[in-house]
């Protein structure tokens, strides 16, 4: 499984906490930054994370900003992203099997880093039910094109 991450100056240290324990896991990334604390703005990471998972060069992707929102906000703004900020293993299952999300977006400012790399993981293990939720995403599809 390929993961490409990405993060702005407020999610930066969550990401590289993401990094360095997926990288344990043998699991392989592709970190487009940010590398510092330098003040950057969030849509460009969170557009070239989108692009590469759409355009297949990752299976999924991770984004990390200060809230988790403002990632959100603009990967699901890409056609074919289905981007889900997640606080909870709950949802962070639920999001994969019901709506096979495609990025995960973390609050660095939200959630401590134990939980988000049980997140991380919850988030990688699950895996799309299909069935009646295929049905659902078809119609969100369907919204995208409007
Ligand atoms: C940056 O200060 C902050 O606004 C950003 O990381 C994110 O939380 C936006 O949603």
């Amino acid at each position: 499984m390929k993961i490409t991450i990405g993060a702005d100056h407020g999610g930066r240290k969550l990401k590289d906490a993401i990094v360095r324990h997926l990288e344990e896991k043998g699991i392989t990334m592709t970190d487009i930054g940010t590398y510092s604390d330098e003040s950057v703005d969030f849509p460009s990471y969170a557009e070239e994370v989108s692009e590469r998972v759409i355009r297949g060069e990752a299976d999924l992707g991770i984004l990390c900003c200060g809230t988790g929102i403002g990632m959100s906000i603009a990967a699901n703004k890409i056609p074919g992203i289905r981007a889900a900020v997640v606080s909870d293993c709950f949802s962070a299952q639920a999001t994969r099997e019901h709506n096979n999300s495609n990025v995960l977006c973390l609050g660095e400012r939200v959630i401590g880093e134990g939980l988000a790399l049980r997140i991380v993981d919850t988030w990688l293990e699950a895996e799309f039910l299909g069935g009646r939720h295929k049905r659902r995403l078809d119609l969100l599809e369907k919204l995208e094109q409007k």
